[in-house]
């Protein structure tokens, strides 16, 4: 049996593995710049961010339906579920889609109609949290929000993703701001390639509850102080770490630091379709390069229940974390 855990950086469109690209890119009439799947897989050689970036929303351009969604999110819950994840919180990107003519709608519902029956096939709860692109305009934002409105009821937050060096948080604050008022929980990629300024503008301008990544602020102790003291939860993804060429090798991880410091640090797999590995491949590799014991390790699946969006069902979160005291290595 797998730890259970829960997953709370994941960006449903990195859950496109190549043979469902394919699949997809059949049935849409989309021809793909690639021969096959090994060709494909050939291209997931990534030197940073934006080279694997460029990568994704090629991709996803195969996705059109609401029934490619509900796919896409299906065949990512049944993965995940193989790897002990019991509650997943999901990022989309709707920039990604609406610029290439997909309404937010379609994405939404698409996903909404896996996500519904997530629970009784898979055994997962789910929330979903939109993401801004923040190397996207603020107004782009701003109109993103807008657009979501008639589906806030299935919209448990907002995030911000994409290239991040240039693109500061403070750069959408009226938008996070909409966010708050809306009753919507807020999150930030933040210190991934970016400073650990950015983690601080995050949390003071944009109010966010939890930060994603964030593993460079273990440049600034001022700031880890401030993270353990207020709690911050931080949502690491060790393996695309390593792909996107933040960190040389697993081993370089600060994981083990960041736990010794204190801080409310989670393993997640960010977009496991190219990063070589799914939540519990991360908890894998982070165990075997940081020689991490059962204790380290049953704390980090804690500190995932701990950090969910599950405050409107406590008694869940209870149960979740009775199954991570229970668990037997
Ligand atoms: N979008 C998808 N994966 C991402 C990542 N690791 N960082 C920023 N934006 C992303
Ligand atoms: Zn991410």
């Amino acid at each position: 049996m797998p730890l259970p855990t829960a997953e709370l950086h994941l960006h449903i469109e990195g859950t496109l593995e190549p043979e469902l690209a394919f699949a997809l890119a059949e049935r849409n009439g989309v021809t793909l710049p690639y021969a096959d799947t090994a060709a494909l897989r050939e291209a997931y050689r990534f030197s940073d961010l934006q080279s694997f970036l460029d990568l994704y929303y090629a991709l996803m351009t195969v996705l059109r339906t609401p029934e490619d969604f509900t796919a896409l999110a299906d065949a990512y819950l049944e993965r995940a579920a193989a790897q002990g994840v019991r509650h997943a919180e999901i990022f989309f990107d709707p920039q990604a889609h609406t610029s290439r003519g997909v309404p937010i709608g379609t994405v939404v519902e698409g996903l909404s109609a896996s996500l519904d029956r997530a629970e009784e096939r898979y055994g997962i709860s789910t929330r979903l949290i939109l993401c801004f692109l923040r190397d996207e305009s603020a107004e782009s934002a701003l109109a993103t929000l807008e657009a979501a409105k008639p589906y806030l009821d299935r919209i448990t937050g907002v995030g911000l993703d994409s290239a991040e060096v240039g693109h500061p948080p403070a750069k959408f604050r009226a938008v996070y701001e909409e966010a708050a008022r809306l009753g919507l929980r807020r999150v930030a990629h933040a210190g991934e390639e970016g400073p650990a300024s950015y983690v601080r503008e995050a949390l003071d301008v944009l109010g966010v509850e939890r930060i994603d990544h964030g593993l460079r602020c273990m440049e600034d102790p001022e700031l880890v102080e401030r993270l353990v003291r207020e709690r911050i939860p931080l949502t690491l993804c060790p393996l695309s770490n390593v792909r996107l060429r933040v960190i040389d090798t697993l081993a370089d991880h600060p994981l083990r630091a960041m736990l010794d410091a204190g801080l409310r640090v989670t393993v997640n797999s960010d977009d496991p379709a190219y990063f070589g590995g799914y939540v519990g491949d991360n908890y894998d590799g982070v165990r075997d390069a940081l020689g991490l014991g059962e204790e380290q390790l049953r704390t980090l699946a804690r500190h995932s229940f701990e950090a969910a969006f599950l405050d409107d069902d406590e008694p869940r979160r209870a149960r979740y974390l009775a199954e991570v005291e229970a668990h037997t290595f």
